[in-house]
């Protein structure tokens, strides 16, 4: 009998729309030993990661932590925490991202009202207003700030207004956002909020960093129904997370996959924030002007343009797949298909956390080249 050989994945650049690169930093601290998920060095680590996470989110939650799944799981832990049966909340939607969080508030027996947008345009704050105004008794504002599937960055600081205006709570899809631009937990008032390791953090996928308010930590331990899923139910989870006291179990947390995030997130830090949003800008700005010089136009409006998630339009009599099947096989490097209505129409090119560098801009804007040859 032979045995298949161990897999040696070649070393491609990532500039899709996530995973994204992961520095040899954290890829080594996924790589050391494994802890119990009860060592007490370990609970150390966690209570280190919660503090990188609220810098991160700019947030002095308590209740700061990583959900042990990817993005999708921070969402559903956001909505089936904070929705209960005959909820109202508004959505807004102007991509991919957004129409999931209706399908999260119908599956938690909610109802959505929804705040329906062009594809590649953002949301529109009067249309949001007239909704919350047609719509008293809503619970909860919900949109995504960086809709991926688009490039576009909705204004998340307005739109938390709105809903403070309205007394609604907020549940923000950070997934592509954190890290790259700037988010502002505590100064915007957002009350739930996920996100991804695998994007502008640089870690690997697999864990999904959220926070929630005081104020909504309240609505969760009021709530007149159980939580519907056991495994995302924070109130029990803040047994395993919690600050201080005992630990108990509560799931086997993925403890190789926290040593990254802490690692990644450190390094985060010691760039500093305001430096990462920046260098995620500066990167933007080099990729557009070189995209430029080869005929190449940018899809999204510059005003609420996503430096880090940069949508190009296919020129025509261009093969989408033929340009991108090139690229991963010939140059190993990865961009990202249109998704939805934006299919065949354009590529996504990602410049998320490590992967924003000269390096992977030169090396995306010479191989773009010689394939459109
Ligand atoms: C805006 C947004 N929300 C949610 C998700 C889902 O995250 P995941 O694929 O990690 O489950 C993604 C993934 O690309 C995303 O871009």
């Amino acid at each position: 009998m032979t045995l298949p050989a161990s897999f040696i994945p070649p070393e491609r650049t990532l500039m899709g729309p996530g995973p994204s690169d992961v520095p040899p930093r954290v890829l080594n601290a996924l790589g050391r030993s494994t802890l119990g998920h009860l060592d007490p060095l370990f609970i150390d680590l966690m209570d280190e990661t919660k503090s990188l996470l609220q810098y991160a989110f700019k947030t002095e939650n308590p209740l700061t932590m990583p959900i042990s799944a990817p993005g999708s799981a921070g969402m559903e832990a956001c909505f089936v925490n904070l929705v209960e049966p005959g909820d109202k909340v508004v959505v807004c939607i102007n991509g991919v991202f957004g129409r999931r969080m209706v399908e999260n508030v119908t599956r938690c027996g909610g109802r959505a009202v929804v705040v329906e947008n062009q594809w590649g345009t953002q949301t529109d704050l009067n249309a949001v207003e007239d909704t919350l105004k047609a719509n008293p008794d809503s619970k909860i504002l919900a949109f995504v700030h960086a809709e991926t599937s688009t490039g576009v960055r909705n204004d998340a600081a307005s739109l938390c207004h709105l809903a403070q205006q309205f007394n609604c709570l907020t549940i923000v899809d950070a997934v592509t956002s954190l890290g790259g631009i700037e988010v502002d937990v505590d100064g915007w008032g957002i009350d739930a909020i996920y996100s991804g390791s695998q994007k502008c953090l640089s870690c690997v996928p697999g864990l999904s960093p959220i926070s929630f308010s005081e104020r909504a930590v309240s609505v969760i331990q009021n709530r007149s129904h159980p939580v519907q899923s056991w495994f995302l139910d924070m109130n029990l989870i803040v047994g395993y997370w919690g600050q201080g006291g005992k630990r108990a179990y509560h799931h086997t947390a993925p403890v190789n996959s926290v040593y990254a995030l802490h690692e990644s997130l450190l390094m985060l830090k010691e760039e500093g924030l305001e430096n990462a949003w920046q260098r995620h800008q500066t990167g933007h700005e080099k990729l557009r002007d070189g995209l430029a010089a080869l005929g190449l136009e940018m899809a999204v409006d510059t005003g609420y343009r996503l430096p880090q998630l940069n949508v190009v339009v296919i020129p025509d009599g261009v093969d989408d797949g033929e340009v991108r099947g090139q690229l991963l096989r010939d140059f190993n490097l990865e961009i990202g298909a249109g998704l939805g209505a934006l299919a065949g129409k354009v590529w996504r090119i990602g410049l998320m956390g490590y992967a924003c560098k000269d390096r992977n801009i030169d090396h995306c804007l010479a191989s773009l080249s010689k394939v459109l040859q």
